[in-house]
């Protein structure tokens, strides 16, 4: 199948490349020429396990890149649209690169093609995509609109990508879901899966994975309610977080005991300084915007934002009430990303806290295995940067751990407490266990669980004078 990606960003980029990998013939469109230029070259501009490996397998051959969105549309079967679709001020998702790349690709349709929705775009977005196409003169019956949600998430792109818990095909033809079919059927028939070449399967992989066919808006509607329902979990668990610090509960032992039930299912309920990212903050409010418009106040997603933003202010106020005052105080700092496993710091509730705390007048070094160099482009040069935890641990008055790197989960205790001036911790991602630390000589702090503090240590260097 030759297939059409428009848009090399995150989602564009991984699905025009893992397309290719299953045997497609893909060009990857994007007006930028100079990231085109990098790509073709062999440059990979994002930190994406097991994206370069197809990259250089594919690229020159299954997989080409190019600055002519006509001429791709011309010569294929699918067109994937990918583009940005940022928030506006009032929260809604701004549609102009998608119309504006439906304009465009009305003029190249002189045979049947899929049109397909690859962006995350409110519910009707498909219908304006219709309705841009016809307005150009286009041939109804030479097109249709499709809309395929992508449900990635970053750092486990491809895996995602290839092992997929479903796949969504909003199809209002039973021609246009043909061609998708057919475009996921070395997925759905598990012959991918076969190869030598094969991505690792992940374990709790779905082989084959289920193809769900619904109708456009269904589908479109499945990828906004997927992403609030994920950030309403998170939401809730902080929330419960919060109770179990007044109450003097363990968050962690409440999820186990919630999280078993499969009704609930563990995932998606770990407490922390809130979710960040290029999709769930945006997508919340786009979702929360387009129902209003449609007439229904959905009140749940404010609560759900309110929550989030309130868990950083949370953290902050933790961090005040170990060292008391910020200014002039040497903070060492774990984790600038939004998440683990990726070099990506959009919306990321550590950027937001470092900016907090600068703020308040202290010092900062940050590590972060992979997202300093974005963060550099947005914090400059306010903070230092360190090699490692270790550098940035070292002669801090505490250290923060802001984002779950697994390689922050395996620190040698020893020697950040000997790094630090003094042994505080204060760890808005829960990595370690508060006895295990107090055992170690900290003082440690976390979410929805009680302070804990070293064995001997003067009641009087305690808050209120007392372990907590
Ligand atoms: C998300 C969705 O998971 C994915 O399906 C969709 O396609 C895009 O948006 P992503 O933004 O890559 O993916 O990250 P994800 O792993 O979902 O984490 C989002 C945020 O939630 C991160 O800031 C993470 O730290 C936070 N998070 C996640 C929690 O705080 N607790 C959790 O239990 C899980």
């Amino acid at each position: 199948m030759r297939i059409a990606v428009v848009g090399s960003g995150y989602v564009g980029l991984v699905a025009g490349a893992c397309f290719a990998d299953l045997g497609h013939e893909v060009i990857l469109v994007d007006n930028d020429q100079s990231k085109m230029t990098a790509l073709r070259n062999g440059q990979v501009p994002i930190h994406e396990k097991f994206l370069p490996e197809l990259l250089t397998r594919n690229r020159g051959t299954r997989l080409q890149f190019s600055d002519d969105l006509k001429e791709a549309v011309r010569v294929s079967a699918a067109v994937f649209v990918a583009v940005g679709t940022p928030p506006t001020e009032s929260g809604e998702a701004d549609l102009s690169y998608v119309e504006s790349v439906a304009r465009e690709i009305s003029g190249a349709i002189d045979d049947y093609k899929v049109v397909v929705e690859k962006s995350t775009v409110p519910v009707y977005t498909s219908e304006w995509i219709r309705r841009i196409i016809l307005r150009n003169g286009t041939d109804p019956e030479l097109f249709d609109v499709a809309s395929n949600p992508e449900f990635l998430r970053e750092g486990t792109a491809v895996t995602d990508f290839l092992f997929p818990d479903r796949i969504v095909i909003g199809c209002d033809s039973s021609r246009s879901a043909e061609v998708l079919r057919e475009i996921y059927a070395p997925l759905t028939g598990a012959t991918y899966y076969h190869r030598a070449e094969a991505i690792p399967q992940p374990d709790r992989a779905l082989i084959p994975p289920p193809l769900i066919v619904t109708s456009t808006k269904s589908a479109e509607l499945i990828k906004h309610a997927s992403n609030a329902f994920l950030a309403m979990k998170i939401s809730f668990i902080n929330a419960v977080a919060s109770v179990c610090e007044s109450v003097g509960a363990n968050v962690n032992q409440v999820v186990h005991g919630i999280g078993t039930d499969t009704r609930i299912g563990s995932r998606f309920l770990s407490p922390g300084i809130g979710y960040g990212g290029s999709c769930f903050p945006k997508d919340v409010m786009a979702f929360r915007a387009v129902a209003r418009e449609h007439g229904y106040d959905f009140r749940l997603l404010d609560e759900v934002m309110h929550i989030n933003e309130d868990q950083r202010h949370r953290f902050l106020r933790k961090v005040n009430s170990a060292l008391w005052t910020l200014r002039g105080k040497r903070l060492g700092v774990l984790g600038l990303a939004f998440k683990g496993g990726t070099d990506d710091i959009r919306e990321s509730p550590a950027i937001a806290i470092v900016q907090s705390l600068l703020q308040q007048g202290s010092k900062i070094t940050a590590y972060d295995p992979a997202g300093m160099e974005r963060a550099r482009e947005v914090i400059g040069d306010h903070i230092t940067y360190a090699n490692s935890s270790y550098e940035a641990a070292h002669d801090a008055d505490a250290l923060l751990i802001l984002t779950e790197w697994e390689e922050f989960a395996n620190l040698d205790l020893g020697r950040v407490r000997q790094e630090l001036k003094y042994p505080i911790v204060i760890d808005g991602r829960n990595l370690y266990d508060p006895e295990a630390m107090a055992a170690q000589g900290f003082t440690y702090y976390s979410v929805g669980r009680a302070t804990s503090h070293p064995d001997g240590v003067p009641a009087a260097v305690l808050k209120n004078g007392k372990k907590a």
